[in-house]
């Protein structure tokens, strides 16, 4: 069988990472959550006390930033300069400042160069917002995931309460709405379809569905 690369993009909490980490559970591949590695940056920067405005620093401290990843049998972890972080990125202030950090140049080249090392061997589902159109702009299958925004906050709804966190929906729509034109509007490789991208609306379809309906696409290029 080939090894290929599968870039799996779409906005925030559309569901990607949960279906990619399925996905390359059942093709025995790498798989790659790119959103981690940006909130990793985010996270170094905020423990140095770097201000999120001082791109200069944030750029600075890279060269002091080392992001690994673990595959555990609980799900992957993310280590920042040793430390197991895993939890730590997903918590509020780091998903409502991540897009902040994502939108500086130097940042993104440094991470792509990353992430293209990681892809280079095939055999990777790689998620994020850029990985069709700039990462990997060759991979086989491209996929786009998006939900609409209540139904994307109601699923954050339910990851929050899994872990204790109190916000309202209203809330949720707010930040995830915030995120999307974060995201969709910087100037370096702001989030979009990539032109050979299949897009899948996951609204009305269960996670099961949606890993079904790749690994159709998938097994077609194989
Ligand atoms: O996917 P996740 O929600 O973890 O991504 C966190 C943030 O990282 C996004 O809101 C976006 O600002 C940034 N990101 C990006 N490019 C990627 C992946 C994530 O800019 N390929």
């Amino acid at each position: 069988n080939k090894k290929i690369q599968i870039a799996i993009d779409g906005p925030a909490s559309s569901g990607k990472s949960t279906v990619a980490k399925l996905i390359a559970k059942k093709f025995a591949y790498i798989y790659c959550d790119t959103g981690a590695m940006y909130r990793a940056v985010t996270l170094n920067a905020i423990n140095n006390q770097i201000d999120l405005d001082n791109e200069q620093s944030i750029v600075d401290l890279l060269q002091h930033t080392v992001i690994d990843f673990k595959t555990i049998p609980g799900g992957q972890q993310v280590f920042l300069n040793g430390k197991n972080v895993t939890e730590t990125i997903r918590n509020e202030e780091i998903t409502n400042s991540v897009s902040a950090v994502a939108a500086i140049k130097d940042v993104r080249s440094n991470l792509v160069k990353k992430q293209q090392k990681i892809a280079n061997n095939g055999g990777i589902v790689m998620d994020g917002r850029d990985i069709g159109t700039t990462v990997l702009p060759n991979a086989q299958v491209k996929i786009y995931l998006v939900a609409s925004v209540l139904e994307r906050a109601k699923r954050r709804l339910k990851d929050n309460q899994n872990m204790g966190i109190n916000i309202s929906l209203d809330q949720l729509e707010k930040e995830i709405s915030n995120r999307d034109y974060k995201d969709s509007h910087r100037k370096i490789s702001p989030l979009r379809m990539a032109k050979d991208a299949i897009k899948i609306d996951t609204s009305s379809m269960s996670v099961e569905q949606v890993v079904n309906k790749i690994s159709t696409i998938i097994d077609q290029k194989l």
